[in-house]
């Protein structure tokens, strides 16, 4: 049985609790969040504290989950992984590609424990179908891949989380804090990208110095070219699509479905990820996958998680918009 503490009470923390709660494995014995506010309603066993070094002297948890303000990711992953807590951190790993080097490194010291990032979308049935599709070569080499990321986040989305607004405590806005699983699963598929060109902007006008909208065109090293356009500027939040066209066929996710698309715009179903009930419908409901998976990597000691490293490229295509975008230039992803 895992002993496990969840850190930080805020929004997302109403999806891994629920799941934590259900598993066999796991005790949740502890959750923290800075704000007392944020106690949320659970059985008595299940101590708060408002204090992480204090709930780690007390409780000396297996495990924690760190739903935290992208700043504190990397240093609050530092102080339990020092402590031999094995540490399961949602998305972005880190702030920039700098800090996410210094997190790599932390897990290349610590083979013993399992450090899990919250890419929860790789594990979308939708994701794991047409990795299988590509994977195949039955539809030859990837040519293209579009991505689009057409959600909606007003001066109110902040407002109850102002780091998230804040470009030194999130790292950015529609890149990192939303988009991001789109630009990971367009590396996952089509691997590491060669250069960018891109920027990123603002189209509303609010107290924020975070980007609400982002384009890029990639190439990537195999050859294929992306176009990806992310944007918190719109009146709705959409579901994602990605596109993906190869030297014989295009398929595309649109909504959390996966179909193969053929000329005139006719669409195969291939397949439909489960859906997630409520108004957050859009996250997925694939964290209870990769939360699971992560445990049993623990017991089995597997490696059929999120590594930190594997964020590398979501961390270095944004980092490259962002500098891309102030020097009007392409820039080389390549060491
Ligand atoms: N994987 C996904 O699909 C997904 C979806 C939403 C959010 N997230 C990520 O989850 C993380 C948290 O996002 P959120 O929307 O829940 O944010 P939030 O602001 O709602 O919650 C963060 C909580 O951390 C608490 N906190 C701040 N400093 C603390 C400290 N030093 N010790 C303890 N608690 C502290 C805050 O009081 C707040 O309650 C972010 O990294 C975000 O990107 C991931």
């Amino acid at each position: 049985m895992f002993k496990t503490a969840v850190i930080g009470c805020g929004v997302i923390s109403h999806v891994h609790i629920p799941v934590l709660m259900e598993m066999e494995n796991v005790h949740l014995c502890a959750v923290c969040d800075v704000d007392p506010s944020k106690k949320p309603e659970l059985p008595e066993d299940v101590h708060f504290y408002t204090d992480y070094e204090a709930l780690y002297e007390a409780e000396k948890p297996d495990v924690v989950h760190i739903l935290l303000p992208h700043y504190l990711h990397y240093p609050v992953s530092r102080y339990f992984a020092e402590r031999g807590v094995h540490v399961f951190c949602e998305k972005p790993a880190a702030l920039n590609g700098d800090q996410l080097e210094e997190f790599i490194q932390l897990e290349e010291d610590h083979p013993e424990l399992k450090i899990g990032i919250c890419f929860q979308n790789r594990f979308n049935d939708t994701t794991i179908q047409l990795k299988k599709l590509l994977d195949s070569g039955k539809f030859g080499r990837i040519q293209n891949l579009f991505a689009l990321n057409p959600w909606a986040r007003d001066q109110a989305y902040y407002d109850a989380g102002p780091w998230r607004g804040d470009f030194q405590l999130s790292g950015g806005g529609c890149m990192i804090n939303q988009a991001i699983h789109l630009i990971d699963l367009m590396g996952l598929l089509c691997g590491p990208v060669k250069s960018l060109k891109g920027t990123a902007l603002n189209l509303m006008e609010l107290s924020t110095d975070v980007e609400d909208t982002a384009v890029c065109r990639m190439e990537f090293e195999n050859g294929a070219r992306g176009i990806f356009f992310a944007t918190n500027a719109n009146g709705y939040n959409n579901g994602p699509i990605l596109e993906v066209k190869t030297d014989q066929a295009v398929f595309v996710i649109d909504s959390r479905r996966l179909y193969r698309q053929y000329e005139k715009g006719n669409r195969e179903l291939i397949c439909s990820d489960e859906a997630l009930a409520g108004e957050k419908f859009y996250y997925g409901s694939s964290h209870g996958r990769l939360i699971g998976k992560f445990y049993r990597a623990i017991e089995e000691n597997t490696d059929d998680y999120v590594h930190v490293r594997d964020a590398q490229l979501s961390n270095r295509v944004i980092d490259a918009v962002f500098l891309s975008g102030k020097t009007g230039e392409t820039v080389s992803l390549q060491a």
